[in-house]
Order: structure tokens, then sequence, then C-alpha cells
């Protein structure tokens, strides 16, 4: 946890036991994070294991770092110390989302592993799964989805991820997706297949005790 820059606080413990949300949604709340360079498929991956958990009945939601920076990270760009800023924001919120007992699915470059490992801390040992949307830059490139490579290429936009900005690929993520040789709906199943492998998706027994 990060130290606040407040001393006079107090924290204030829930007051219902903590297997309550998990027996009223049947899923343990969690956070499943998405990193790889822009135009990987991480947005097309989250949305679909969206739907996907949705219609089998769990809830779900998206943190998608584009649509993040329209609002709450609206005074961020892409320096390291923003993207640090960024990714400790959208972290804390997914755990908060984990703690409502929510699925949450992040969606972020991400490209700091010292990030990625707060935001694994944030959450909380058992319910983080960081998943590697990994295809190359090549095919990141020439997928292009929003033309910024182009632009990066051009000199239009400095500090790119994968042209003139870092990406530090994950030494041990909770599982990887070759998303050049697999299809979006392959991708979607394998994150919801790894959920349920965990025992996320299901209550607990009535009676056992939960964390
Ligand atoms: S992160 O590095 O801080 O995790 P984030 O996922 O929020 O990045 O945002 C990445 C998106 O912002 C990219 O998909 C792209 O659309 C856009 N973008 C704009 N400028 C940059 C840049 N310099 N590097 C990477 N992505 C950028």
């Amino acid at each position: 946890m990060n130290e606040p820059e407040s001393r006079n606080l107090t924290w204030h413990p829930e007051a219902i036991e903590p297997g309550a949300r998990r027996r009223l949604l049947g899923q343990k709340g969690c956070v499943v994070w998405l990193t790889g360079l822009s135009g990987s498929g991480k947005s097309t991956i989250a949305r679909a294991t969206e739907k996907m958990l949705i219609e089998a009945g769990h809830a779900a939601y998206v943190l998608d770092g584009d649509n993040l920076r329209h609002g709450l990270n609206g005074d961020l760009g892409f320096e390291p110390k923003d993207r640090q800023e960024n990714i400790r924001r959208v972290g804390e919120v997914a755990a908060l989302f984990a703690d409502a007992g929510l699925i949450a699915l992040v969606s972020l470059i991400s490209p700091y592993a010292r990030d990625r490992r707060r935001a694994r801390q944030a959450a909380g040992a058992g319910r983080f799964l960081e998943v590697f949307v990994d295809a190359d830059l090549a095919t990141c490139e020439e997928r292009d989805p929003k033309g910024l490579y182009r632009r990066a290429r051009a000199g239009e936009i400095a500090g790119f991820t994968g042209i003139d900005a870092p990406y530090e690929a994950p030494e041990s993520p909770d599982l990887v997706l070759h998303s050049a040789e697999q299809s979006v709906e392959q991708g979607a199943r394998e994150i919801v297949r790894e959920l349920s492998r965990r025992g996320l998706l299901e209550a607990p027994p009535a009676g056992e005790e939960v964390r």
C-alpha cells in the first residue's frame, strides 16, 4: 500500500464478513490485468472476455487505458512518471472493484514490471491474474489500428511504447496469449478457463470460512 500524504486518517473496517459478497455474487472478485504493446489486442480480448463472463452470469467490467485517459486519468501523459501514476490509479480502482466482488478486466500497456507488481500488491494475493498479450512489435505495427505507429515513426509522437519508449515483457505472467496466432474468442476462453480453474467463478460452499 502507498503511504498517504495525510497522517490524520482512520481506516474503517468492513462491517460484513469476507464471504458475504462472494456468496451473493457467486464469484470471487479479482483483477485480470492485460498487458502488452499498443495494438496487441488487449482491449478487444478484454471486451470479449467481459461479454463471455456476463453471458455466463458473472459480474465483470473493463477498465480500459484509452477510455480512462478521457476521465479519471485525463491529467496524465506518457512520461514514465505519468504512466506510473496511470497504472497506480487503475491498480487501486481495480482492487476496489475486486473488493466489491467484481471481476475487473484491466487493459493497459503497463510497460514497467515494477508498476504491474504494485498493481498485484494492491489487489492482494490470489486475486490477480497477469495476462501477457504477446504480439511482437512487427505485428502490432502492421495492424496499427489507430495509425499511431506510423505517426511515431514519422516523429510526430515522442516516447511511443515499442518505438522509442520501453516495454518490459512480463517474466512470469499467469497466462500468455499469442494474439497473432489465436482468435479473440480463443483468448477470451483461455482467460475464463483460468479464472474457473482457480475457483474464482464460484461461490464457496455454504458455511465454509472465506477470505
Ligand atoms: S500506459 O503505458 O500508461 O499503460 P495506456 O494503456 O494507458 O498506457 O494508454 C495507451 C494508449 O494510449 C495506446 O493504445 C495509444 O492509443 C495511446 N497512446 C498515445 N500516446 C502514446 C505513447 N506515447 N505510447 C503508448 N501509447 C500511446
